[in-house]
């Protein structure tokens, strides 16, 4: 499949299951103090989840533009030194504003990878809050306990910033291991095991003094990574490689007149991913 099949694929699987499709607002958040770029597909529906705003439908999906270089979400340190973050990105979404909740955010996620999309199953691991046993529970429907994992609040927990829309969250982990070893690489900062999909339970209202108010709908608010996805798809180890990418990629090594170095501790190779991210 190529980048654009996947991209597409992911809007019709959800226009299917009764999704209105919407664009990507601005990198720039309009009437937002609290934030300088949009850094989640989230962001654009914060009015809807605070119960201060409405739209016409209950359920929506799209592929939201996302700049993370400052704030509780930067990759600025990542870019180019690793394979798999992005300070601009895309990322493929969708959202249930007081509508559907766990039970279908969760069979969705999993029919569209491993239905549609066809991964391995035994490459796939979830993570939950360390509480969320209804999360949990869940997931014993369609992968062996061994696979499930509980975590707290840093990776289990999702939250826009300072302030705002929150709520604990399960991920998606895919192993990319030669030999399927990854279950003890779940949220350790490496490239053979990473986190695809997240799916946040928004409940709360993180306040400026740091209390968390209960909202008074019960939300979904989930998030692909579209480059890493596709990475796994195309088999590819590195986002750099995927058709996102390589054309970028071969145009620098151009103008540069360097090849792109197969080590990835070069650093000509970690600057020629920096320019092509950015
Ligand atoms: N808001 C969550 C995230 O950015 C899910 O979309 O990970």
């Amino acid at each position: 499949m190529t980048a654009k099949e996947v991209r597409q694929s992911f809007l019709d699987f959800f226009k299917s299951k009764d999704h209105k499709i919407v664009t990507s607002s601005p990198v720039v958040p309009y009437g937002d103090p609290t934030l300088l770029f949009t850094n989640a597909g989230m962001n654009q529906f914060k009015d809807v989840f605070l119960d201060i705003g409405t739209r016409d439908y209950k359920r929506a999906a799209d592929t939201q533009k996302c700049i993370r270089v400052s704030g509780k979400h930067n990759d600025l340190e990542e870019v180019g030194v690793d394979t798999y973050h992005h300070t601009f990105f895309e990322m493929l979404g969708n959202w249930s504003f007081g509508d559907y909740y766990k039970e279908e955010a969760i069979a969705w996620a999993w029919e569209l990878l491993t239905d549609v999309w066809k991964l391995p199953k035994d490459r796939l691991y979830a993570t939950v809050f360390k509480t969320d046993d209804e999360a949990y529970e869940i997931w014993k429907k369609y992968i062996p306990e061994d696979r499930i994992q509980r975590f707290g609040e840093k990776d289990n927990f999702w939250e826009m910033g300072e302030t705002g829309p929150c709520g604990p969250c399960s991920e998606i982990h895919f192993d990319r291991t030669p030999d399927k070893s990854g279950g003890k690489l779940v949220n350790a900062g490496t490239p053979d095991v990473i986190e695809i999909w997240n799916l946040v339970f928004i409940q709360y209202n993180r306040l400026p003094n740091g209390e968390l108010e209960p909202l008074r709908s019960k939300h979904v608010d989930t998030g692909m990574g579209f480059e890493r996805i596709v990475a796994v798809i195309q088999n590819k180890k590195s986002n750099y490689d995927t058709d996102v990418f390589s054309p970028i990629i071969n145009q620098i090594e151009q103008l540069a007149g360097k090849k792109y170095p197969e080590d990835l501790a070069n650093p000509v190779g970690i600057a020629m991913r920096v320019m092509a991210d950015h």
